[in-house]
């Protein structure tokens, strides 16, 4: 691969060991996927927060560099904790974790990183531009920037992530590259889409079927940028699908080549069979919405609906702290309390403890989450949308 001469010293080690160590890593990420040379990225999201995905391990992997003074050299913000950063107690959060998880902050912190905890950090102030080259981590995150905003980003390791924060490239490979970006498969959508379930149980079902491939969506004819997320977050998790286009509404689809593609229909009959697999819980113990994390659309939409009503079991919905200081203001966060709610900052479902603090069975909107519950939270889920995940807690 080629290295500019200020490459090269960092190789030498003139900016210090750990930049050295980490861009050693990016050199031979780049030789193992054909890279000709690294390229400088815009801004960096790290995965890898919650204590309960990195343990003592990786705190202790963070606080070592943290201890040798180096810092990240673009914007970079944070994947999800582990808890609500700053209402953990009131939530009920175990002490021990919530110990190990303030650690963990603070090594990113010492590093630079914006301690922004979330996996929407285009709703929260690191917002790429068109054809940007980026290198973010969270899988939904990756895939709402290639194929929604249009910037370039390959899907990161928390590691690898880290690397290209604290030395300002990546390698230039894969989703950086244009003739990488070409749809490899048609998927033509036969099915009123309504709620952002509807979206999640497509995405599921289409990364089932394509599995790491590109899709080019047709028949979709309206979706918000809500919708989207939710779509791409469920092709993520089920498909490892880190871009997709869709016919008039995402910033590639004209600009790509999607002659001679083979096509999968969908239609209500799928659409149906998915939400059934993704059931296998009945009465909800908690609802979890905001997977991805919730935009003040969709928490203001909940707070309407909660509006005057007692809810018998708890519904949390997720979001980044930005937002939930927004909703806080609009009033959107006392509404949701009354009602027996509550909005959880800086974590989400999945990556917190939520196994430890009692729930056996939760309800979702999201077709990740219901992919990911039962694995790394021992859940039964229910998985529907939110008009009736609110109809079941009330
Ligand atoms: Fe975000 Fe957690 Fe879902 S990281 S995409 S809310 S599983």
């Amino acid at each position: 691969m080629y290295l500019t001469k200020e490459e090269e010293k960092i190789l030498n080690g003139d900016q210090g060991e750990v930049r050295e160590r980490l861009f050693r890593l990016l050199v031979r990420l780049g030789d193992i996927y054909g890279a000709d040379k690294m390229i400088p990225v815009g801004s960096v999201q790290v995965a890898g927060v919650s204590y309960k995905s990195i343990g003592d391990p990786g705190t202790e992997f963070l606080e070592d560099i943290a201890s040798k003074n180096v810092k990240v050299k673009v914007l970079t913000f944070l994947n999800p904790a582990g808890m609500d950063l700053e209402n953990w107690e009131k939530i009920g959060f175990p002490k021990d974790f919530a110990k190990n998880q303030l650690r963990i902050m603070n090594a990113f912190k010492q590093m630079g990183i914006i301690v922004t905890s979330t996996c929407t950090p285009y709703l929260a102030g690191n917002l790429p531009r068109f054809r940007e080259h980026i290198a973010w981590s969270e899988s939904s995150a990756v895939s709402f920037s290639n194929s929604v905003i249009g910037a370039r980003t390959n899907r990161e390791g928390g590691p690898s992530a880290l690397a290209a924060a604290i030395c300002g490239r990546t390698p230039n490979y894969g989703l950086h590259l244009w003739e990488k970006r070409q749809p490899t498969i048609k998927i033509h959508v036969d099915v009123e889409l309504e709620f952002s379930s509807d979206f999640g149980a497509l995405g599921y079902y289409v990364g089932k079927q394509v599995k790491n491939k590109i899709p080019y969506f047709t028949g979709i004819k309206n979706a918000n940028t809500d919708h989207l997320k939710a779509l791409g977050a469920a092709m993520a998790a089920s498909g490892a699908v880190a871009l997709y286009h869709v016919d008039g509404l995402t910033p590639e689809a004209d600009l790509v080549k999607k002659n001679s593609l083979e096509t999968i229909d969908v239609t209500k009959k799928e659409l149906d069979a998915t939400y059934e697999k993704l059931n296998s819980g009945k009465n909800p113990d908690i609802v979890i919405l905001g997977c991805p994390h919730a935009s003040l659309r969709e928490i203001s939409t909940l707070a309407d609906k909660l509006n005057g009503k007692h809810l018998k079991k708890p519904i949390w919905i997720c979001t980044s702290r930005v937002m939930k200081e927004a909703a806080d203001r609009m009033g959107f966060t006392k509404i949701i309390e009354r009602a027996g709610g509550f909005i959880v900052a800086d974590t989400c479902m999945v990556v917190s403890p939520i196994e430890q603090m009692g729930y056996k069975t939760t309800g979702v909107n999201s077709g990740k989450a219901a992919n990911y519950l039962p694995g790394f939270c021992k859940q039964e889920v229910v998985f529907a949308n939110i008009n009736k995940l609110i109809e079941v807690q009330t």
